[in-house]
């Protein structure tokens, strides 16, 4: 049986993300933020996070596939579903669940660049700095963590998990 061992709890995820939102919103000034979710894994980050972020916000939803249910990553980044609005000239955040190789973030800011946006960055609520296989940008990280598979907060094993409001390794 599958146990979960807590990693990150509920309070410290919200502690986090207050910080991120302050330094983001101090750092992007009075400009609007175009806060795009990389779908199904930030929707709780994207939720918890834009709510916090003062001044004008919008937001999108990219889908992309490259994990399947496996526990390892594929490498293979395909757009599953695009977004709904144009992204040229606006300052747009991406925000992403968790940093592991760092394929599927690289090959979204490669193609989101086309497309002209004023600015990039990437905020991620979580990063796995050792499971890094490409050199990969990421502007704001809500926590470092092990090389560990977690689940929860939005991170799904074969999407179960996702609605624990806290983060956990998953021991098989
Ligand atoms: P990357 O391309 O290897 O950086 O993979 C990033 C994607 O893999 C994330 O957006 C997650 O969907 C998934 N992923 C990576 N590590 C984990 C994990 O520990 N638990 C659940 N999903 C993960
Ligand atoms: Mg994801």
């Amino acid at each position: 049986m599958p146990s979960l061992e807590t990693l990150i709890t509920e309070n410290e995820i919200i502690d986090r993300i207050d910080d991120l939102a302050r330094q983001i919103r101090q750092d992007y000034g009075d400009e609007p933020i175009h806060a795009i979710g990389i779908l199904k894994g930030s929707t709780y980050f994207l939720a918890d996070l834009t709510r916090r972020l003062q001044g004008e916000v919008s937001i999108d939803f990219v889908q992309v596939s490259s994990y399947g249910s496996e526990k390892m990553s594929s490498g293979i980044v395909q757009i599953v579903k695009d977004l709904d609005h144009s992204i040229e000239g606006k300052n747009v955040l991406i925000v992403e669940d968790i940093v592991d190789t760092g394929q599927t973030l690289n090959h979204i800011r490669e193609l989101f660049q086309l497309r002209k946006p004023k600015s990039l960055r990437v905020v991620a609520m979580l990063s796995k700095p050792e499971a890094r296989r490409v050199d990969t940008q990421v502007e704001y990280v809500g926590f470092e963590i092990p090389n560990r598979f977690v689940v929860g907060y939005g991170l799904d094993h074969a999407e179960r998990y996702r609605n624990l409001p806290y983060v956990a390794i998953l021991h098989d």
